[in-house]
């Protein structure tokens, strides 16, 4: 079978074009996927009209799924894929009164717990004809772009995460230290790649309650100046699908938002790989968490 593979953006995204996941899998093929997610971050396998069944099985040659416990999301089948699908209310005047879509503030999937995510699949069943784009960050190339003195600052820090932390942007009211609630992990700030050695920035700015050790004050000047930094498009890849499409990305790298500039509806099939203790520029302990 020949593949095909062409770069989508200048921070990120790979489309490979010519495989049917239909068929078996060998390992020069499995090697080439991996090669373009270490290199690319964001891999596109175009035209994957797979089944629930097959989508698994696919997966699971990537790494170890691992069950995702929202019930409202979970799948009839398994719960090892969650839909994502937001709320159109047809009937109403105002064909926004009623969009709710998941993950539109920037982040990266399951950062409070000790071990995140390594990466995430998405498998696109139904697409809008305009709009619904995924938008990425390179957290790479946002670290390399810090200003020496910042990178000096926030060498060998830890930030805490918390799943419905005291930092809130997408609308909600923020949280005091006594109302969070859920899992809590510290990371470090400046992650280095497992595979690569690459530092990244490591942040996921609605769920990250402040810097182990400091105050809330101080907390709040360093990850808003952080993100001020990062939310910019010279880091951004933006994936505009094509029905059938099946995403592969890094977490490890990358944030990453939902765009919820649609009207028609979008159905997409989520997949999560376990990950690995995050490691910083301290070595492997200068990470720790209170649940997983
Ligand atoms: C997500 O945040 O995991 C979903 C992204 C999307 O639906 O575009």
């Amino acid at each position: 079978m020949t593949i095909e593979i062409r770069r989508l953006g200048e921070m990120a995204g790979a489309e490979i074009l010519g495989l049917d996941f239909n068929h078996p899998l060998d390992d020069e093929t499995v090697d080439t996927i991996n090669r373009a997610f270490l290199d690319h971050h964001v891999v596109c396998i175009r035209d994957q009209d797979i089944s629930i069944e097959r989508y698994l099985e696919v997966a699971a040659v990537f790494g170890e799924l691992q069950p995702q416990k929202i019930p409202q999301f979970a799948h009839p089948e398994t719960d090892l894929i969650s839909v994502l699908s937001p709320n159109l209310n047809r009937e109403s005047d105002d064909p926004k009164s009623k969009l709710i879509v998941r993950g539109t503030f920037w982040h990266t999937d399951h950062s409070y717990h000790r071990v995140p995510v390594k990466a995430t699949l998405l498998h696109a069943v139904t697409v809008p004809s305009k709009g619904g784009d995924t938008r990425f960050l390179n957290m790479h190339a946002a670290y390399e772009a810090l200003p020496d003195d910042m990178k000096q600052r926030i060498e060998g820090l830890r930030s805490v995460h918390c799943l419905t932390g005291r930092r809130n942007f997408a609308g909600r009211k923020r949280r005091t230290d006594d109302e969070v609630d859920g899992p809590t992990a510290a990371h470090p700030l400046v992650r280095i790649h497992d595979d690569s050695g690459r530092r990244a920035i490591y942040m996921n700015p609605n769920r990250m309650n402040g810097i182990e050790g400091w105050s809330d004050a101080d907390s709040d000047e360093l990850l808003d100046a952080l993100n001020a930094h990062c939310f910019d498009e010279a880091f951004e890849y933006r994936h505009q699908w094509k029905p059938h499409d099946l995403l592969i990305w890094d977490n490890r790298c990358l944030m990453h938002a939902a765009s919820d500039d649609y009207h028609e509806p979008r159905l997409m099939h989520r997949a999560l790989l376990r990950g690995s203790v995050p490691v910083g520029t301290g070595g492997a302990n200068n990470s720790q968490g209170k649940a997983a």
